[in-house]
């Protein structure tokens, strides 16, 4: 490596948001001479971005930090400085009181403030750390927009294996204030990026070779700005500008609040090939109940009608939700109507949680908190339900045609790894020479979270022929 450059160790914690901003603090880095190393052994700057919606995620941080203490001290026995920072959603939750109880933490930064990144390295001393938990988010997006920009070349240069699939960060924060959350605390008030500068990096990551955007949001769906035909735009049409630039060909988004799907975006699923048929709506529950005392703002009737129109819009849409058992007050009657839920929303997938106190949140002052083994119990029976929809849905799948967007090589010789429009992986015994491209695909047979496929040499050869060559073979 370049002696002139110092090199940087991120670990990256949580949610598709926080390796995004990851990915943007490399970035804001470079441009002051770090390097990207992957471990933390003689890192210059070792950065933790840390997601605090988990249970006991402040502690697995200063346990994390308390391993760092070692390797801080033997750097400085070799009269080197390593300087620990402390980024994401812990960082802001916590701000100062993380260097009261882990000295050794050079700098604190919330995820508002990473474009100061290299100011407060340059700021830190030993004894007096930087803190940065301010909401900026404006200039946090006008910063990374500089960023990117300037270091878009060396990125193109650096980066040998071809990306087919990128995130890009459109919105942050949340206004919803769901009683079992942290996030409107630690990221603030919903914020949207300008029109212009997220189809800037939509335009660059297509010059980079991504066919695949997954646009990002604690609550992407209530993403809006002022279009340049200076009209209000909302995620629906946003979908369709982004739509026409050359070399976007798939698009997501993700993740959504059901109260902020309106029927733009509903159109969108109805008119835009190039927005793939998956949606992640989370429900939480599907108890009325439960649902108004987490503060959701719609019913399950709402959420059903809601799951009616988009489906009639886009008829093999994949469904998948998050789901929270045990929330305060949750009765076997609550739960049953979580698990009748799912079946009557068809969902494909799911992330379910166990309800967990968040301090400071209203959820975690009720009185009527659900005890662990009951939570233990509705968690089984949920997961239960949710992986035999998931299995039934690979399964469905066999012997459809479907095109595939390749990422990577797979584990076995000769076998490259792509994403299905339902977003689950496809195995496919084919030349490398394809990662980074979509081809056509045969699905013919169904793993446990995935899919195995067949290319189709040209348009119009007959699945079963396809199928019946992967067969022979096996
Ligand atoms: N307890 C359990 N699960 C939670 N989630 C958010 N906060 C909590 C909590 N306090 C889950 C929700 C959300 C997902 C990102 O994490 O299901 O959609
Ligand atoms: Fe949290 Fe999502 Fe509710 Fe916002 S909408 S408070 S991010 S669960």
């Amino acid at each position: 490596m370049d002696d002139d450059l110092k090199r940087v160790y991120i670990k990256t914690y949580g949610c598709q948001m926080n390796v995004y901003d990851s990915e943007r603090m490399t970035d804001a880095l470079a441009t002051a001479g770090y390097a990207p190393v992957r471990s933390a052994d003689d890192a210059d700057l070792v950065l933790l971005n840390t997601c605090h919606i988990r249970e006991k995620a402040a502690e697995k941080v200063y346990s994390e930090l308390g391993r760092l203490r070692e390797l801080k001290d033997s750097a400085a026995a070799a009269g080197r400085r390593m300087v620990i920072a402390v980024a994401g959603c812990v960082a802001q939750a916590e701000g100062a009181e993380i260097v009261r109880r882990a000295p050794l933490v050079d700098i604190v930064v919330g995820p508002q403030a990473y474009h100061r990144l290299p100011e407060l390295i340059a700021a830190a001393r030993p004894g007096r750390p930087a803190i940065d938990t301010e909401f900026a988010v404006a200039q946090k997006f006008a910063a990374l927009d500089g960023i990117a920009a300037r270091g878009g070349e060396r990125q193109r240069h650096e980066r040998a294996n071809v990306r087919a699939a990128a995130f890009l960060t459109i919105q942050e924060g949340c206004d919803k204030f769901c009683t079992f959350c942290v996030v409107p605390y630690t990221r603030g008030p919903e914020v949207s990026r300008p029109v212009a500068a997220i189809v800037a990096e939509a335009e660059r990551l297509a010059g980079e070779g991504v066919r695949e955007i997954t646009l990002l949001g604690q609550n992407v769906n209530a993403w809006h700005d002022t279009g340049p035909d200076s009209r209000e735009w909302g995620l629906g049409r946003l979908l369709f500008r982004l739509a026409e630039i050359p070399g976007v060909d798939r698009l997501r988004y993700t993740t959504s609040h059901p109260r902020d799907m309106d029927d733009a975006l509903i159109a969108a699923h109805r008119d835009l090939d190039a927005l793939m048929p998956y949606l992640h709506l989370p429900v939480q529950s599907g108890s009325d109940r439960v649902l108004a005392a987490m503060n959701r703002r719609h019913t399950r009737a709402d959420y059903l009608r809601l799951i009616d129109r988009i489906r009639a819009a886009r008829p093999d849409i994949a469904l998948a939700g998050d789901f929270i058992v045990g929330f305060p007050g949750e009765t076997a009657a609550d739960f049953a109507e979580t698990m009748s839920i799912v079946d009557a929303a068809g969902y494909v997938d799911a992330f379910t949680f166990k309800y967990s106190p968040r301090p400071g949140t209203p959820a975690a002052a009720a009185a009527d908190q659900v005890i662990e083994e009951i939570k233990d119990r509705r968690l089984y029976e949920l997961q239960a339900e949710i992986d035999a929809r998931r299995s039934a849905f690979i399964r469905s799948r066999v012997g459809v045609v479907a095109d595939v967007l390749f990422e990577r090589r797979g584990r076995l010789a000769g076998q490259i790894v792509g994403r299905s429009p339902w977003l689950m992986p496809v195995h496919v015994d084919g030349p490398e020479s394809l990662i980074g491209g979509i081809a056509a695909v045969a699905i013919t047979g169904a793993g446990t979270n995935s899919f195995f496929g067949a290319l189709i040499a040209s348009p119009g050869v007959p699945v079963a022929a396809a199928v019946a060559a992967v067969e022979a073979r096996a």
